[in-house]
């Protein structure tokens, strides 16, 4: 395994991806780390849809106006979709899931990016959710935080330059 703050540095947003379907082992070991991931009152009320169907995912990847291409040549998308009804926090418990799936993946060596689908809306108004309820089967009380796609990486991105991070936003004992 890769040092924490070095796999922290190493992984960036990765879009385009080879045409390889991921082991089951490492879809697996992806799935493991977001339903290891913590959640307010452990109310664990996520949903992981796992997605690998090109054409599925070609009309997945005009959910929204903008930013959803990469869901159309990744290999593997996993929507995380939240039962909203079990806990206030859902979207803290969604993106932590989300987050942890993806550097278990970039410890894998896989490349993975955020697609952002809450109060996302196709350009004649539709909201990204709906799409991915008709496609996806998603009953609509399950409010959709996001699709994070996963693949073999096809880009080259320089890691985090840690000169660069924004210390002036920490605040030591007061504002
Ligand atoms: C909440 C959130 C929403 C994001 N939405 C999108 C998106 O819809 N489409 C996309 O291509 N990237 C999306 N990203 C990826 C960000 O653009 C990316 O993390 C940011 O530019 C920093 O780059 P890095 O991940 O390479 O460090 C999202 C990331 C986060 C955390």
């Amino acid at each position: 395994m890769t040092n924490l703050h070095d796999l922290l540095i190493q992984r960036r947003s990765i879009r385009k991806y080879k045409p390889d379907y991921l082991k089951p082992e490492e879809v697996r070991l992806i799935l493991e780390a977001g339903l290891l991931a913590p959640t307010s009152k452990s109310s664990r009320a996520w949903h992981f849809i796992v997605v690998e169907d090109p054409q599925v995912l070609e009309q997945m990847s005009q959910c929204k106006a903008a930013g959803a291409m990469p869901i159309a040549k990744a290999p593997l998308a996993i929507v995380v979709a939240m039962d909203s009804s079990k806990d206030d926090a859902w979207i803290e418990d969604a993106a932590i899931a989300s987050a942890y799936m993806q550097l278990q993946a970039e410890d894998l060596g896989i490349g993975s990016c955020w697609i952002e689908i809450r109060d996302r809306y196709q350009a004649d108004g539709t909201p990204a959710q709906e799409k991915l309820e008709e496609l996806l089967g998603i009953p609509e009380t399950m409010p959709i935080v996001s699709v994070i796609t996963f693949g073999y990486k096809d880009e080259e991105r320089k890691p985090q330059n840690v000169e660069k991070l924004l210390w002036e936003n920490v605040h030591i004992s007061k504002w």
